[in-house]
């Protein structure tokens, strides 16, 4: 059983309230319809690993400031605004168990409110008057966007390598939760070796993260993961048991995921699940997370032991165990 989140994130617990606050602060607007937009991204609250992770490092490293709090925010929202823009891309139509923007909206207004968050997100970091984390922010962001960029480039393309593949998730997702944790410790005044540790930790359980939404946006319980699933299929984005699949399965098996891949059969993500369940391709991209999380947990050997530096471990054992 994975340890829960409430429990892994107990020690920093009054701080992610206040990083909830200092969100539904920063996004009020004196424009009725806006705030409608924003209350529906507020009451679907998801896991918020990112501020979490942010904090835990702090405390581990040292202690925690007014400005932990308001980078937690300010990592909360740019994930969040990549998920609203995210969410037209895939044409997604559950996310958090509620209805996405776009569903409920359409993709004008999911764009827009995804471009409203983003641009609070700088809009709050410019409050700390630090350009060095401004740039951090900024940069950041534009490696997410460069992630989804290389990622549609490649939609529909069968041949894509585990190369590219891993350059696509590390800039989309482990960007940001890399930034996250080197933050944290950096605004605890964490030594330079201890910020490139927190560093190289949040990006390998971003990889390792990423790795698992794939695997369960093939083989998870939408009851449980409590969003769209099935698109990487329906998108025509290639994941990792995929191209394991195509580079181990036996000839028929490979050429039959090829044509379902290539074709639009209304049920074709049902038939991948059923061709790649029993292959050990799901078991390889696992243990590809897995050892991005063991690498994780070795990075954490710069920093002392405490209770914070355990509860790091344990969001990273986390990340391989959710099934949500
Ligand atoms: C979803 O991230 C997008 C990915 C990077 C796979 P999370 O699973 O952290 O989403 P929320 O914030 O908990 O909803
Ligand atoms: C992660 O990719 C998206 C971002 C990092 C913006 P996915 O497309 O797999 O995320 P989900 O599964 O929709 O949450
Ligand atoms: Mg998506
Ligand atoms: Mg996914």
């Amino acid at each position: 059983m994975p340890m829960a989140l409430p429990t892994m994130f107990a020690g920093v617990s009054d701080a992610m309230a206040e990083v909830e606050r200092k969100f539904d602060q920063e996004l009020r607007s004196d424009v009725a319809g806006v705030n409608t937009l924003v209350r529906h991204v507020a009451r679907f609250r998801g896991k918020m690993l990112r501020p979490a992770l942010l904090l835990l490092a702090g405390r581990a490293c040292g202690e925690l400031t007014e400005a932990h709090t308001t980078l937690g925010t300010v990592v909360e929202m740019v994930h969040m605004a990549t998920l609203v823009h995210d969410d037209v891309l895939d044409a997604a139509e559950l996310r958090r168990r509620g209805a996405t923007i776009n569903h409920l909206r359409g993709n004008e207004a999911a764009v827009l409110l995804g471009d409203y968050l983003i641009s609070h997100s700088y809009h709050l970091c410019s409050e700390l008057n630090d350009p060095w984390a401004s740039r951090m922010i900024a940069a950041t962001t534009n490696a997410v966007c460069e992630g989804e960029l290389l990622q549609l480039e490649n939609r529909g393309n069968l041949d894509l390598s585990e190369a590219v593949y891993l350059q696509i998730i590390e800039r989309k997702t482990a960007s940001l939760i890399a930034t996250s944790a080197m933050l944290g410790a950096r605004y605890a005044g964490a030594s330079e070796a201890q910020q490139r540790a927190m560093h190289e930790f949040g990006r390998s359980i971003g990889i390792a993260f990423q790795v698992q939404d794939d695997v369960l946006d093939l083989v998870g319980d939408v009851s449980q993961v409590g969003k769209s699933l099935g698109s990487d299929v329906e998108q025509g984005k290639m994941t990792l048991p995929l191209i394991h699949f195509l580079r181990t399965a036996p000839a028929e098996h490979r050429n039959l995921l090829r044509s379902l891949l290539k074709g639009d059969e209304p049920d074709r993500v049902e038939k991948v699940r059923n061709l790649i369940t029993p292959s050990g391709s799901i078991g390889f991209a696992r243990q590809a997370a897995q050892g991005y999380v063991d690498q994780a947990i070795d990075c954490l050997n710069v920093i002392p032991e405490s209770a914070d530096r355990d509860a790091l471990a344990s969001a990273a054992r986390f990340v391989t165990e959710r099934a949500m």
